[in-house]
């Protein structure tokens, strides 16, 4: 009998990968004017990966996050109906990012492209391949959040320098009939908050000049307290509505999976929604903000506890300023499938 529930898009496999090296805060308070006790005090963060090597950019993250999926989920190229790419760090100004990755995965012919919304960038593009899979254009999808954060933080800053580190993690869209699946999803933005959050230069308001490279202006300026504030009261706010709307009260939530930019921000947010820190995924200790990567890294770090209906809540907050909210149930047993792959295991 055909099932008379919705199409839904449901997450089918997800999988990450983070560079090797390993800047821990010893290594940072050699760097600039820092120490262990403030950074894990303020932030949370011990240590965040770093991706060296000549020529490598954020298509290499994404790449073998999405290879490590593509073999944990037995997907083939060809299989794959359409690649998108958060980052707010990719490759070229253009070409797109997506379209790098899939040349390097062997995907072809497909339509891929990349969405820019900062930390918010994983819950806009899971926004936008949820519709081609709910109105049955496409299959598979691939959404993939990464930032190589490391080319454009400034070393010598010491507010936002102990904040950033680099990582890619990509999920598996197809649809669902059994009432898994995405539910609902909120994206919000505030182009005045631009002025607390950006990268000033390399963009068409602020050309490459010797000037800005001098000026360092290639690299992200924040004003870390106005963050901070606007962070809190734009992830409870989507949370609280999201919940609101979906008739959910926090003792019906199994996961929280916030944006990993500070503990704290993550703390004081779950508190104002009485949401217990049991239920919260946190990964930030061990890789930073990683921007466009974080809840995805942090399903992928959780995935071998997670269990079919499971329901969960995504929120982010980023530069823009852009932030969101997404409401979904699990769609498949994680302890099975990270057998699968090699899973990052405990956090
Ligand atoms: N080590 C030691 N001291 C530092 C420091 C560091 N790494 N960075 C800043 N400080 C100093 C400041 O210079 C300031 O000194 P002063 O009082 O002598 O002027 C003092 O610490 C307090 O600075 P402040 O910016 O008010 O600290 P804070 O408690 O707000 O913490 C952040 C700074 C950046 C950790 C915090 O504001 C934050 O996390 N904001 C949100 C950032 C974020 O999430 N960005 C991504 C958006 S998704």
């Amino acid at each position: 009998m055909t099932s008379l529930l919705p199409i839904r898009a449901a997450i089918t496999g997800v999988h990450g990968y983070v560079p090797d090296y390993v800047l821990d805060n010893a290594e940072l308070s050699r760097m600039v004017d820092t120490s262990d006790t403030w950074i894990t005090e303020r932030t949370g963060i011990k240590e965040r990966r770093i991706l060296k090597g000549e020529g490598l950019g954020t298509s290499h993250m994404a790449a073998e996050a999405v290879r490590g999926l593509m073999r944990k989920t037995g997907t083939k190229p060809a299989d794959v109906d359409l690649l998108i790419c958060a980052t707010v760090t990719p490759d070229f100004v253009h070409p797109c990012t997506a379209n790098l990755i899939c040349d390097m995965v062997g995907i072809r012919n497909i339509g891929s492209f990349d969405v820019q919304a900062a930390c918010s960038g994983f819950i806009y593009a899971l926004a936008v391949a949820r519709q081609f899979v709910a109105a049955g254009t496409c299959r598979k999808v691939i959404v993939v959040g990464a930032d190589k954060m490391s080319s454009i933080v400034d070393y010598t800053d010491r507010a936002t320098c102990v904040i950033f580190g680099d990582g890619a993690a990509a999920v598996l869209l197809e649809p669902s009939r059994d009432g898994t699946g995405i539910m609902d999803i909120i994206l919000r933005s505030d182009g005045s908050g631009a002025k607390y959050l950006h990268q000033p230069a390399g963009g068409s308001r602020m050309p490459a000049s010797a000037e800005t490279v001098a000026k360092r202006l290639h690299s992200v300026y924040q004003e870390g307290a106005a963050v901070y504030k606007f962070a809190v009261a734009g992830m409870s706010e989507v949370t609280r509505e999201i919940m609101a709307r979906n008739n959910l009260r926090p003792d019906m939530i199994d996961w929280v999976v916030p944006h990993q930019a500070n503990r704290r921000i993550i703390e004081t947010t779950a508190e104002k929604l009485g949401l217990p820190m049991d239920k919260v995924m946190i990964n930030i200790h061990k890789y930073g903000n990683t921007t466009a990567a974080t809840i995805p890294l942090c399903l992928w770090d959780y995935e071998d506890k997670l269990k079919v209906g499971d329901r969960m809540l995504l929120a982010a907050f980023g530069g823009g300023f852009t932030w969101g909210g997404a409401y979904l149930t699990w769609a498949y047993d994680g302890a099975a499938a990270a057998g699968k792959g090699n899973g990052a295991g405990a956090v």
